[in-house]
């Protein structure tokens, strides 16, 4: 069965679907983005995307190009085309078509690209034993907090670690705290038993799956912190996990190629792993009814 692709309003074979060149997310990555899990056929945690989305296209004063309603539409219609159960679906928001100067003028109209495609999410070995990750600077902009398309640094940071045989980068920042992933959050369990998380500041994307997991720590009675943790803490941890829409909960058993904890995924991990789960299947079924 050949994909389908939204394209500005047109619904166009995945092959053919195209921008123009002079699109400013083409040539600034002037745009931004959301990826949102496909369960059973249901988007996972749809609302707070879009309102995460309305955020970012506020922060860089792009016009919203059409209502939640409608969007809504398009992503249930791709899903729907795509004839996606278990997978994700991709929104892309850029500021419009326009001869390229850094500036903008006013009254561009934002182009719109949505995509959706099954997956597996992660492979099931690094869910079941663990993943190792590899520590390096964070080089990225001030503002990661807006979902810009403008990945460079997430992408050289993933590509890093994946040249080092690893699943995940770790960014550090100058002062030696931990940030997030080039594409998850970081999260660890101390010594003491303690889940801690980076709170969401202007240094990480406040993530949809994080924001559950929270919720999920909270309703399971565990002690839990929102507060930066250095390097040197992180290595020291009981447990480490990482949280994203495409790999929901992925314990961690190695950093910089040493064992982190037990060297293999703790308590608290796969109690959330678990969590997610029901919570995600919970979330499919109540809105299927
Ligand atoms: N990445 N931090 C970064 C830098 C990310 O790119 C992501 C998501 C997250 C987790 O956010 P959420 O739980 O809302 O997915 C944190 C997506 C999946 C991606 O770029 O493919």
């Amino acid at each position: 069965m050949s994909r389908i692709a939204y394209v500005n309003g047109r619904y166009v074979p995945h092959a053919n679907a195209a921008v123009h060149i002079e699109d400013r997310g083409y040539q600034f990555a002037d745009g931004v983005y959301e990826v949102i899990a496909v369960r059973d056929g249901v988007l996972v945690d749809r609302l707070p995307h879009l309102k995460r989305l309305a955020r970012s296209l506020g922060e860089l004063a792009i016009d919203a190009p059409m209502s939640d309603a409608a969007l809504s539409h398009i992503f249930a219609e791709i899903v729907r085309r795509n004839r996606v159960r278990d997978g994700m679906v991709y929104l892309q928001i850029t500021r419009g078509q326009a001869p390229r100067d850094h500036a903008w003028s006013r009254g561009l109209r934002p182009a719109v690209v949505v995509t959706a495609r099954s997956t597996k999410g992660p492979p099931a070995g690094v869910v079941a034993e663990g993943a190792s990750v590899v520590s390096m600077p964070d080089l990225r902009w001030k503002r990661c907090d807006i979902k810009t398309i403008s990945l460079l640094g997430n992408v050289m940071a993933k590509q890093a670690a994946r040249d080092k045989g690893a699943f995940e980068a770790l960014m550090v920042d100058a002062d030696g705290r931990v940030t997030e992933g080039s594409s998850t959050n970081v999260w660890i369990v101390t010594a003491k038993g303690v889940l801690v998380t980076r709170p969401a500041d202007e240094a990480i994307l406040d993530g949809i799956t994080r924001r559950a997991v929270i919720a999920l720590a909270r309703a399971a009675g565990l002690r839990f912190t929102e507060r930066a943790f250095t390097l040197r803490e992180a290595r020291a941890a009981a447990e480490m996990f990482l949280t994203s829409t495409t790999a929901f909960v992925v314990p961690v058993v190695k950093l910089d190629g040493k064992a982190l904890g037990a060297g293999k995924p703790g308590r608290f991990t796969r109690r959330l792993l678990a969590d997610y789960r029901a919570y995600v299947a919970a979330a499919a079924k109540a809105q299927d009814a």
